[in-house]
């Protein structure tokens, strides 16, 4: 495999978890592991629920390696009459730079399809955020053989809407294998890697081999210290298609959640 251009993203998705005292307690936690070792190698984001965007924006200067923020999901409508729900521009006003979409939790609980995430995934695109679009078969499409084939639909429709602009927009994916998430149950490595490259390819037939290229591809499902060392060290950066992790249960704790990024082996010392 020829030298990446991808920069490794570690990212936390804090789903409803942590009130605004909580989530600036983590910032201040993850500032002081900071400061005695950081791995500015990679792309750091934290995704709080919407009442911490503000909270947690505000105090991420504390951290001496650059972290992003990010939302969980949004509204594809630009503004109107749409109760509870968040869209593209708010995020961005907010300071928002990522927004996780079609994660399985949406599509289990909420109802969103292949359709609805199209859509989301146009809207924050347009308002240049960079979705990270999930996908991942459940227990039951892996016992019967669907794997490749859900997760193949689930990219090809779910950028389906993106064909016009592809040249410009940024985009990342994350392979979350919904038996995999917060069950304690890792996909291997070498599947993940195997599946993060399905998705790969499929990218290069959606979109281009260019952006398949550029494109970062994150592996998701109780991903914790223990297990991140061997996802990056055999299939990581350079080695095969595992460009970082979304992270749940272990992005909750800034010491969980700064060994795994440390764990990508791109180390650099931090400037603080
Ligand atoms: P866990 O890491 O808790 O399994 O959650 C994964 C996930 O859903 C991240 O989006």
């Amino acid at each position: 495999m020829t030298a990446s251009p991808r920069t490794p993203l570690i990212a936390g998705n804090w789903k409803m978890m942590k009130t605004r005292p909580q989530a600036q307690r983590f910032v201040a936690d993850l500032a002081a592991l900071c400061k005695q070792g950081c791995n500015t190698a990679v792309e750091w984001l934290i995704c709080p629920p919407f009442t911490s965007l503000d909270a947690v924006s505000s105090v991420l200067s504390q951290v001496p390696c650059p972290v992003k923020l990010g939302a969980q999901t949004m509204e594809s409508q630009p503004e109107g009459a749409y109760t509870g729900e968040i869209s593209a521009a708010m995020l961005v006003d907010a300071n928002v730079s990522y927004v996780i979409l079609g994660h399985s939790e949406r599509r289990q609980y909420y109802g969103e399809t292949n359709a609805t995430v199209a859509a989301k995934v146009q809207a924050a695109v347009a308002a240049g955020l960079t979705p990270i679009l999930c996908v991942g078969e459940t227990l039951e499409q892996r016992e019967g053989g669907m794997t490749d084939a859900v997760v193949i639909e689930q990219v090809t429709e779910g950028l389906a809407l993106l064909q016009n602009n592809k040249a410009s927009m940024t985009l990342a994916l994350a392979y979350e294998p919904v038996w995999a998430i917060g069950t304690g149950k890792t996909c291997g490595a070498a599947e993940a890697n195997r599946v993060c490259g399905l998705i790969r390819s499929t990218l290069a037939d959606v979109l281009s081999p260019q952006a398949a290229q550029a494109t970062r591809v994150l592996y998701g499902g109780s991903v914790k210290p223990t297990n991140s060392g061997e996802l990056f060290a055999t299939y990581g950066l350079n080695k095969g298609d595992i460009d970082g992790a979304l992270i749940g249960g272990a992005s909750l704790v800034a010491s969980d959640f700064h060994a795994i990024g440390m764990s990508v082996q791109v180390p650099a010392a931090c400037a603080v």
